[in-house]
């Protein structure tokens, strides 16, 4: 069985999850859905980075212990993908006594190596983002609260691997996707690469893992939270499980830690010998008033409010189809709305609520027979066959946003195919083929049903129940059932009023 291993960024604890975390949470859990269905043995990781300055101040503030203070706040995580539905294999806490195991293991080694020295640095510090910056940073105006430092510390030989690092991106065409991303990076790397600062003295930082060679230091927290992709799945204690899920398929993030994750993360794994992930794929900024939301603006919106207003099945579905991966996307009610009652409420709800009420009406609960087929007929189970095909192969190509339209377009096509069949009118005349549209139609809408599962897993499956079928079952057209009896559901996708 084929594996397949994805992961999402480690949140920082001290957030509230807003719709950036929940996008690429549900994104990963939607390509974990597709995978699984095609029988991968897929690995699905998230979870939080609860180290650093920040959770330190903000468990002083509160007046409590920060392990105490992250106890509490990785609670928000945990329950904001409960109630949306993601099904992740494991949930990762960098404060979790294996991963601390882990990381120690790996400074030993390359301190024991020769890739980690101590030095005296004097540069610039952005407490903001709690690491060393350039000058040219600096101006660039991305990084706040700058003070000059002048501090010994522990350093990773990051320079040493540059050159390697610029040929494995070049030879390697998927390591960074989008393409627009790839080159991105390798205009960073144009520059000479400085080596990594990777530990904070305790003086000033205490939060932290203790490096196992100097107990007046912490790890930097980027340097942790990294190695969570590998502690994650048992490095180095459990080699069968790491050899097995081991290099990643997909790290998915936002653009907004591009670097960190293609070139620290990269040149630490060069440096312990350890094969590099097969693609790092960041995707663009949801923004609010073209602006990205972040909790310094106030302007983040809680997927969980979103969820129990509408379902979470309405979030995760405008969330997948109105952004195109790699690019921002606006994210207004408006959009929202317009976007579920189109879709939703409209072309598949309707459908869902016509179909079973013909079934009801005139098929006594059971799914007719289906007879000989014309040539209408014949048409309608190519172009419903075309669908499903682009639908699939955009899924497996990251083309979400494409897969879904063209599994509403399965549904448009069984609405005008119905008004053009009329089974409502043939019905007086000739039973076989009103019969015939009507099982066509509901082949169809279980089809359709089945690959909008990883994206609306709750509906799609309450769907498919009440018609006797299952998600796993295939999607070649005929195979759904004559005879079987349904369950009638009512208006599963309430419109939504102004
Ligand atoms: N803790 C680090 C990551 C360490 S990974 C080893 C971190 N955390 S974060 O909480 O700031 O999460 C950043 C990620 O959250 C982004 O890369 C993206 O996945 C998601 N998003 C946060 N805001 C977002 C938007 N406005 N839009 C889309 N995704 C966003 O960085």
């Amino acid at each position: 069985m084929d594996k397949f291993y994805i992961t999402t960024p480690l949140y920082y604890v001290n957030d509230e999850p807003h719709i950036g975390h929940a996008y690429t949470t549900i994104l990963a859990d939607v390509l974990s859905r597709i995978n699984r269905i095609q029988n991968k043995d897929v690995f699905f990781l998230t979870g939080t980075d609860e180290h650093g300055q920040k959770v330190q101040e903000a468990a002083e503030k509160r007046n409590v212990l920060p392990m105490t203070h992250v106890n509490e706040y990785v609670e928000r995580f945990k329950d904001a993908w409960g109630n949306l539905n993601v099904d992740y294999d494991y949930f990762i806490r960098t404060t979790d006594s294996k991963h601390s195991d882990s990381v120690k293991e790996i400074l030993t080694d390359l301190y024991e190596k020769g890739d980690i020295y101590f030095d005296e640095y004097e540069g610039l510090y952005s407490v903001s983002e709690e690491r060393f910056i350039t000058e040219k940073e600096k101006e660039e105006g991305a990084f706040r609260q700058i003070k000059k430092i002048k501090e010994k510390n522990y350093f990773f030989k990051m320079s040493k691997y540059q050159k390697k690092l610029i040929e494995h991106i070049k030879s390697n065409d998927d390591f960074i996707l989008p393409k627009s991303r790839k080159n991105e990076i390798l205009g960073f790397l144009k520059n000479n690469l400085n080596d990594l600062c990777i530990s904070r003295p305790k003086s000033r930082l205490s939060w932290g893992i203790e490096i196992p060679f100097d107990k007046d230091y912490v790890t930097y927290v980027w340097f942790d939270a990294l190695i969570n992709y590998i502690s994650a799945i048992g490095y180095k204690k459990d080699n069968k499980k790491f050899n097995h899920y081991w290099p990643a398929d997909y790290h998915l993030m936002a653009k907004d830690i591009l670097t960190t994750h293609c070139v620290y993360w990269p040149t630490m794994l060069m440096a312990c010998n350890i094969q590099l992930p097969k693609t790092i794929f960041a995707h663009g900024w949801w923004l609010i008033d073209d602006t990205k939301m972040s909790k310094s603006l106030g302007n983040v919106i809680k997927p969980l409010d979103l969820a129990k207003q509408y379902g979470s099945d309405a979030l995760r579905y405008y969330l997948m189809r109105n952004m195109v991966l790699g690019q921002d996307a606006s994210f207004t009610i408006e959009s929202f709305e317009k976007r579920y009652n189109a879709d939703l409420a409209n072309d598949y709800g309707n459908l869902v609520n016509r179909i079973f009420i013909l079934i009801s009406k005139y098929f006594n609960n059971s799914i007719p027979e289906k007879a000989k087929y014309d040539s209408v007929d014949n048409d309608f189970i190519k172009n419903i066959e075309n669908f499903t095909n682009s639908s699939i192969q955009n899924y497996n190509n990251m083309k979400i946003h494409d897969g879904i339209e063209n599994t509403i377009s399965i549904f448009r096509t069984v609405n005008k195919f119905l008004e053009n069949k009329a089974p409502w009118k043939t019905i007086k005349e000739n039973k076989e083929i009103a019969g015939t549209t009507i099982y066509l139609s509901a082949e169809a809408l279980r089809i359709g049903t089945i690959l909008l599962y990883p994206i609306i897993p709750e509906k799609s499956i309450q769907i498919l129940d009440s018609m006797k079928c299952s998600y796993k079952d295939n999607t070649t057209f005929g195979n759904l059932k004559e005879n079987s009896t349904i369950d009638i559901i009512k208006n599963i996708f309430p419109r939504i009023q102004n």
